[in-house]
């Protein structure tokens, strides 16, 4: 298969790299608008082919595959116009900026049997993938909370605030390791330094009465990629930024046996052992591209598929409509 990335930007070379290193792509051409960064993948990676034409592409009939890495609001039409073009598409996360769009995108695949890849790449870590099956064995009982911190000094978009930049990662993980249906989201943030916040908070509430909350902040001085899946049984702290050791079981929690108990809860804490199942340390994204192309020659929906992003884009734009409303609770 022949493959286009379009977006040759910070994320870009990753998936430069990734597709021209699988073996079942011939060649990969790279598109960007931007004359520096075409020169810099010529010299980063001279099997590649640089032209700065979208338009070419979609008319080369030997392109199977497009790539998008632009920023989230040029998504939609980079994506029609290759599924117009009668390309397979890999989008980056957020998938579009609208959840119409995403709709859209959805049906024209289906229509011209084309696959939509959303980049949630998350889902291809090796970290994640032990949760999930964590998750299924029912290691960790029932899951009544998942609490996740992303923050850091961190490179501020122009299109976006840091919901849509940095939760899509939270977000897609917890769609892919709880079974329940999000039914409300709040959220509120505040935006120091443009018009889009650097600093927010979001909670999402589920329909089995599970309940996530995320903490995204560009502007902290310290780097943390933390997440606690809370389980009845067994609780789990998944650490990425722990070079070996990335997720931790831990035996705890609390039993009340009696309604009394509830103010008893001191002295009947469970407090068992504690370890750290082993993960599997290959790139994310060398995964997510192997799950694509499979998806392709055995004609099925990729695990990361555009109904997968639409969930997230759904979420995403409720924060909006709460944040606007200082954190009023929105439906789904
Ligand atoms: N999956 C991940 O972990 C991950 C990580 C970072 C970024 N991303 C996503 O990747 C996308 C790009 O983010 P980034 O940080 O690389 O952005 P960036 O601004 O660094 O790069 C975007 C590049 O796209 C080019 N571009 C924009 N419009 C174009 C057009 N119409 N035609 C050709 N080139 C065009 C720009 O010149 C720029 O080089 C975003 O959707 C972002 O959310 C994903």
């Amino acid at each position: 298969m022949k493959a286009a990335v379009i977006g040759l930007g910070y994320w870009g070379p990753n998936l430069v790299r990734n597709f021209l290193s699988n073996g079942e792509i011939k060649s990969v051409i790279c598109c960007d608008n931007n004359p520096a960064r075409l020169k810099l993948i010529n010299e980063k990676f001279p099997a590649a082919i640089i032209t700065n034409s979208y338009s070419g592409i979609l008319k080369d009939k030997s392109v199977d595959i497009v790539v998008i890495a632009t920023p989230v609001d040029t998504h939609y039409q980079l994506a029609k116009e290759a599924l117009q073009n009668g390309k397979h598409i890999w989008v980056e996360k957020p998938f579009t900026a609208k959840s119409k769009q995403a709709e859209e995108l959805i049906k024209l695949a289906d229509k011209h049997d084309l696959k939509i890849f959303v980049d949630h790449t998350f889902i291809y870590n090796g970290a994640v993938k032990k949760i999930k099956e964590l998750t299924v064995a029912g290691e960790l009982g029932d899951i009544i909370y998942f609490d996740s911190v992303r923050v850091n000094l961190g490179l501020f978009q122009h299109d976006i605030n840091v919901i849509w930049d940095l939760a899509p990662h939270d977000l897609s993980i917890m769609s892919y390791i709880l079974d329940a249906k999000p039914i409300a989201v709040s959220a509120n943030g505040i935006a120091n330094y443009s018009k889009y916040e650097n600093v927010a908070h979001l909670s999402v509430y589920f329909d089995n009465n599970t309940f996530a909350h995320f903490h995204v902040n560009w502007t902290s001085p310290v780097k943390i990629r933390r997440m606690i899946v809370g389980g009845n049984k067994k609780m789990l702290v998944f650490d990425d930024m722990e070079n070996s050791e990335k997720i931790k079981v831990y035996d705890s929690g609390v039993e009340i046996t009696t309604q009394e108990g509830i103010y008893d809860a001191l002295v009947q804490y469970r407090i068992g052992d504690m370890y750290s199942p082993k993960v599997n340390q290959t790139e994310a994204l060398n995964l997510g591209v192997k799950e694509f192309l499979a998806s392709i020659k055995e004609d099925r929906q990729p695990l990361t598929n555009g109904v997968e992003g639409l969930k997230v884009v759904k979420i995403l734009e409720a924060s909006d409509e709460s944040i606007k409303r200082k954190g009023k609770l929105i439906s789904l």
